[in-house]
């Protein structure tokens, strides 16, 4: 019986207050808090509307550590989830350092005037959390997140050694207008327009934004073309297994979504750099944002599913093995329970789960850590319980012969 403070009220946040809602034996109090309160409402709202449950809500600026103190220290959690944007993840591990309270987020820390993100400042705070006694989970989302877990599960049931990994994001979804990002535009836009990278021979390969594509059928979403690019859990997975040759991260685009990009590119409207614009200093990419529907209005006309998933080749026992685990979910089923579409949904309930993993003491350990350090088996049994099953199959593709 524990009692959480959910920070963000976005399209994650809006899963994941609902998910630990579901789960009143686990998540015995619940807050979630925003910059924007009467978004926290309307989500409280509907979750005493489906489950008869009443949470707490608060307004918070997470980028002051000093109110989010006071919050904490009003609310009392056991765990803080942070499902904000990545730039609030260090104001808010300072103020649960604070606080002694334990944290769990799902995208890593990123600058808001560099577009880069990286594990090494979150990974600065190890000392701090373990001295405190307390742990910070990094990356639990679906990837990072679950594609790490996959990775581990891999590495435990049926690897001795992985020699390539490639993790396959394809979101088959389909929302009708010509151009909406699936989460926050502003961090969609920086990592797919960001050079693709991938890990080969212990060290990073670059490559230019979309360079290397190919035509990939997935299980009941159909062909899509998916393009390399580098994705933040290869960073921690290439660090905790090092013996993984090759790692590489593909995603989906529709060519409208490319072409639109593309446009943006040329004139600019994806900078981060402010420019003046009627006596007013702005920035390109935060204006676009503007313009752009809400991710969260998206869950109720989106239709079809997202599969995401890991390959691994690699031996055990000397032999060759080759395996797939992905899941797959539809948007409508999400929408249905939660009230946010898929990509909101993959995300928002591994939060939950690896919140439960931490509250249950299944992965309790003093420190920051990734999702690939823990026992992979309860978190694997939880994501079929609640609402993310997988399968995990013998698979023979190889991807490098695919068509472009
Ligand atoms: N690992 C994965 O698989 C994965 C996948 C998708 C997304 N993500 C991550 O999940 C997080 C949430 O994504 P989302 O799609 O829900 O984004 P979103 O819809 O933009 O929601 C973000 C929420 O954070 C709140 N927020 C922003 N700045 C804040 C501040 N200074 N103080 C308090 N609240 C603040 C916003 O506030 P208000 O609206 O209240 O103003 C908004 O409700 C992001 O970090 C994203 O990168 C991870």
């Amino acid at each position: 019986m524990s009692s959480v403070l959910i920070i963000g009220a976005g399209g994650v946040g809006r899963v994941v207050a609902h998910k630990c809602a579901q789960i009143p034996e686990v998540f015995s109090q619940i807050c979630l808090a925003s910059r924007t309160q009467s978004k926290c409402d309307q989500i409280a709202a509907e979750i005493r509307q489906k489950t008869g449950r009443r949470i707490d809500t608060a307004q918070v600026d997470a980028d002051q550590v000093p109110e989010l103190v006071a919050l904490i220290q009003r609310v009392k959690p056991v765990m803080l989830i942070n499902v904000a944007l990545p730039y609030q993840d260090l104001t808010i591990m300072d103020a649960c350092l604070e606080t002694g309270v334990h944290y769990l987020d799902t995208a890593n820390y990123e600058p808001l005037d560099e577009a880069k993100f990286e594990y090494k400042w979150q990974w600065a705070y190890q000392e701090r959390f373990e001295k405190a006694g307390l742990m910070a989970l990094l990356g639990s989302g679906f990837d990072p997140g679950v594609t790490n877990v996959f990775t581990a599960h891999l590495m435990k049931h049926h690897f001795d050694q992985i020699d390539t990994l490639d993790i396959l994001d394809c979101n088959g979804g389909d929302h009708g207008y010509a151009f909406a990002t699936n989460f926050n535009p502003e961090i969609n836009i920086r990592e797919v327009t960001a050079n693709g990278r991938y890990w080969q021979d212990g060290a990073w390969v670059e490559t230019q934004p979309m360079e290397i594509r190919r035509k990939f059928d997935f299980d009941q979403v159909g062909e899509k073309n998916m393009y390399l690019l580098y994705h933040e859990e290869m960073e921690s997975l290439a660090k905790h297994f090092p013996g993984i040759k090759r790692m590489r991260f593909w995603m989906t685009f529709g060519d409208a979504y490319l072409k639109h990009l593309e446009v943006f590119r040329n004139i600019g409207l994806d900078s981060i750099e402010p420019i003046e614009f009627q006596g007013q200093q702005i920035v390109p990419i935060q204006f676009l944002k503007a313009l752009l529907p809400d991710p969260a209005s998206l869950g109720p006309r989106t239709h079809g599913k997202t599969n995401i998933g890991v390959i691994a080749k690699g031996s055990k026992n000397g032999q060759p093995v080759q395996r797939y685990v992905y899941n797959i979910c539809d948007h409508q089923e999400c929408y249905k329970e939660t009230h946010a579409q898929a990509v909101s949904y993959t995300t928002g309930v591994p939060a939950m789960i690896g919140a439960m993993m931490m509250l249950q003491g299944h992965w309790m350990k003093p420190g920051v850590w990734n999702m690939e350090q823990f026992d992979p088996d309860p978190f694997m049994a939880a994501l079929n319980q609640h609402g993310l099953p997988w399968v995990d199959l013998e698979n023979d593709i190889d991807i490098d012969s695919l068509p472009e």
